[in-house]
């Protein structure tokens, strides 16, 4: 049985994910209080597609260099990824560019999710308008308890099989690293100094929305990494911490 719920869950995080060792990924849980938006309000959100079907978010860190999640880009090559930009479906609409290289960070860790950060560099430039738009990223991590909001097009419950056409997004409020690591939520030392956490009560990104934006103060601070299910009394979404990653972000958006 137990093996049976490993399974269940490593399908149901297909889209592509893990959970750090000795904690059990659970299955129910839903993302929550969210709602549809439009790419206008997000236009630096991308779909990331394997093989044409969405397997994680991504931001627009320049014309044509995406930052996403490294677990959402293990054992894949460049040719079967595609990147959809402007569009507030993942399926239609906007432009879908090819993939010309990826580069996931080199302290990337599957079983502890250090690191969980990957730049891509497109085919072709994007052209920015104001469904395409660049964000910055963090020089600093926001304070505990400031506001921000996630984006994606992930499931709206943990169990589902799939994923909504329309871009959802969520405000949620930014856990510090110490915090979330304190014993005020059930984490402890599996929350690393590249981790940033975001929680709000019934609030909270979910399988799909990996390598996605969280924004506050209209920068970059987050990338969508993983969770002990989703919007999980006590478990905040956990995010690669976009301020201290930033010098590898953009020393390898100039190589790769
Ligand atoms: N690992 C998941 C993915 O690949 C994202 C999980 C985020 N979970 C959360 N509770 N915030 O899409």
């Amino acid at each position: 049985m137990l093996k049976f719920v490993i399974l269940l869950s490593v399908i149901a995080c297909a889209l592509g994910a893990a959970v750090p060792e000795g904690l059990l990924p659970q299955l129910d849980g839903r993302i929550v209080g969210g709602s549809a938006t439009t790419i206008s309000s997000f236009p630096w959100q991308i779909s990331l597609q394997r093989s044409g079907s969405h397997s994680c978010g991504g931001s627009i860190y320049s014309s044509n260099i995406i930052v996403t999640a490294a677990h959402c880009l293990q054992s894949v090559s460049a040719s079967v990824l595609q990147v959809r930009a402007g569009s507030t479906y993942w399926n239609s609409g906007g432009v879908v560019s090819k993939v010309a290289a990826f580069k996931n960070h080199e302290g990337y860790n599957a079983n502890t999710m250090v690191n969980d950060i990957a730049v891509i560099r497109l085919s072709s430039s994007l052209s920015l308008s104001s469904t395409i738009k660049t964000i910055g990223l963090a020089t600093t991590a926001p304070a505990n308890g400031a506001s921000a909001v996630v984006s994606g097009w992930g499931t709206l419950s943990s169990g589902s099989s799939s994923i909504p056409t329309t871009l959802q997004y969520v405000n949620v409020n930014i856990v510090s690293q110490s915090a979330c690591a304190s014993s005020t939520y059930g984490y402890g030392s599996s929350i690393k100094s590249t981790m940033i956490c975001a929680y709000t009560v019934g609030k909270d990104a979910c399988q799909g929305d990996s390598g996605g934006p969280l924004v506050s103060g209209g920068n970059l601070v987050g990338v969508v990494s993983w969770g002990y299910g989703c919007a999980y009394t006590n478990y905040p979404g956990v995010y690669a911490d976009v301020a201290v990653l930033r010098t590898w972000v953009v020393n390898t958006a100039k190589t790769v």
